[in-house]
């Protein structure tokens, strides 16, 4: 049986991934290591916590000593990495904690990966890294990293420490950079689930500048699924862009969602712009559809769908995350904006 740890497997994509192994792959353990920061919560893996096949552990990516406790315990042959800090306004306002994490976290995880002699190390990385569009063209593997923010630059930084352990001392790698990710257990902080959650309540929704920045909506599942490729048939040393091939303008998705829920447009609130905001991500995944034959399963219309009826008919995790420090954050940011 393949033992994996999953790092952040108690966030959003990472839940994902782990109910994603544990329902499809029964060869597979999961040793998920997550240490429960604000967008960290088991109750995304409600149903999973028993299962033989999984083990959560409650730990930080830079605590060395526990993470090679942990590999050395449950014999773990590959390590995918999700745990990060991942959301831009937060690293606009505190950037000190996404070098931590991001890049420091990253560099224990590599060092107990190599001193093991992993099988593979997945790093999941994402299109930010490569800056911004205009209004033509693509985010391809070989455009050169550019990050603009400090949660990109950071992402950046360990991507780069994960191809030098490979160059240098021949760590089996692959990084995968994916375009933004939508579906069931998204954290409100992120802006479809922030405007469903301010719909259902009949609050503004806060669009930022014009509301005309385009991000290319990739379905979570999607993303699992190509990871899951990526870790099991992908050569060592090598990078896959993934994306959903669904470019959308803020506004259109904000009024998808308010469609869906019958809520009025006059909802809509243009705010303050976020700093050094990227106009357009898209990506060319090309490579990961030619070499490993992988497609997205759903459309955004079929996709949005379904996520906005997991968040209606989910009222009560929604209930739960959006109480407590969740208020004070949102106060933060967004009032007086
Ligand atoms: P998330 O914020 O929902 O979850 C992050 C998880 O990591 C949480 O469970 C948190 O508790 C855990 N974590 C944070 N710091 C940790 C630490 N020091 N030690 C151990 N665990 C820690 O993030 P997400 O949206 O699920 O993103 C997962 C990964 O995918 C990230 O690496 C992110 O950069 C990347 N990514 C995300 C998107 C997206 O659209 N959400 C797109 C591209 C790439
Ligand atoms: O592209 C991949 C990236 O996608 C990931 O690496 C990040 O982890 C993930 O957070 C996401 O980054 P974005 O900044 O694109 O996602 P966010 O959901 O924060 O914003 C999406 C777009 O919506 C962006 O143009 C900013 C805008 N927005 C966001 C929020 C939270 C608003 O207009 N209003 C909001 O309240």
């Amino acid at each position: 049986m393949r033992s994996l740890l999953v790092t952040g497997g108690a966030g959003f994509i990472g839940s994902n991934f782990v109910r994603m192994v544990l329902d499809e792959h029964a060869d597979t353990k999961v040793v998920n290591y997550d240490s429960l920061t604000y967008a960290g919560n088991l109750e995304n893996l409600k149903g999973y916590m028993d299962n033989p096949r999984h083990v959560f552990v409650k730990g930080d990516i830079c605590d060395a000593a526990l993470v090679k406790q942990t590999v050395e315990e449950h014999n773990i042959d590959a390590i995918v990495h999700f745990a990060a800090e991942s959301h831009v306004d937060r690293s606009l306002v505190e950037p000190g904690v996404f070098i931590e994490t991001n890049v420091q976290g990253t560099l224990t995880l590599l060092k107990v990966a190599l001193e093991k002699q992993m099988e593979r190390f997945v790093q999941v990385s994402t299109d930010e890294v490569y800056g911004s569009l205009g209004t033509e063209g693509f985010f391809t593997e070989s455009t050169p990293l550019s990050p603009n923010s400090p949660y990109s630059a950071s992402k950046a930084a360990a991507d780069m420490l994960v191809q030098a352990y490979g160059h240098s001392w021949g760590l089996r790698y692959n990084i995968t950079r994916c375009s933004n990710n939508y579906g069931q257990y998204q954290f409100p902080e992120k802006m479809i689930p922030l405007m469903i959650n301010n719909a259902l309540n009949d609050k503004e929704l806060p669009v930022y500048g014009d509301g005309l920045y385009v991000r290319d909506w990739l379905y979570v599942y999607d993303h699992c699924t190509a990871v899951w490729k990526v870790l099991t048939e992908a050569q060592p040393g090598t990078v896959y862009n993934i994306g959903g091939n669904n470019e959308k303008t803020n506004l259109e998705v904000v009024g998808l969602i308010l469609e869906r829920l019958g809520k009025p447009a006059s909802l809509i609130r243009h705010v303050k712009d976020r700093p050094g905001h990227d106009r357009r991500y898209a990506i060319d995944s090309s490579k990961m559809m030619s070499e490993l034959g992988w497609r997205p399963s759903v459309t955004f219309e079929e996709g949005i769908r379904q996520t906005i009826d997991w968040y209606l008919s989910n009222g009560d995790w929604l209930k739960h995350v959006v109480s407590g420090q969740y208020q004070s954050y949102y106060e933060k940011m967004y009032d007086g904006r």
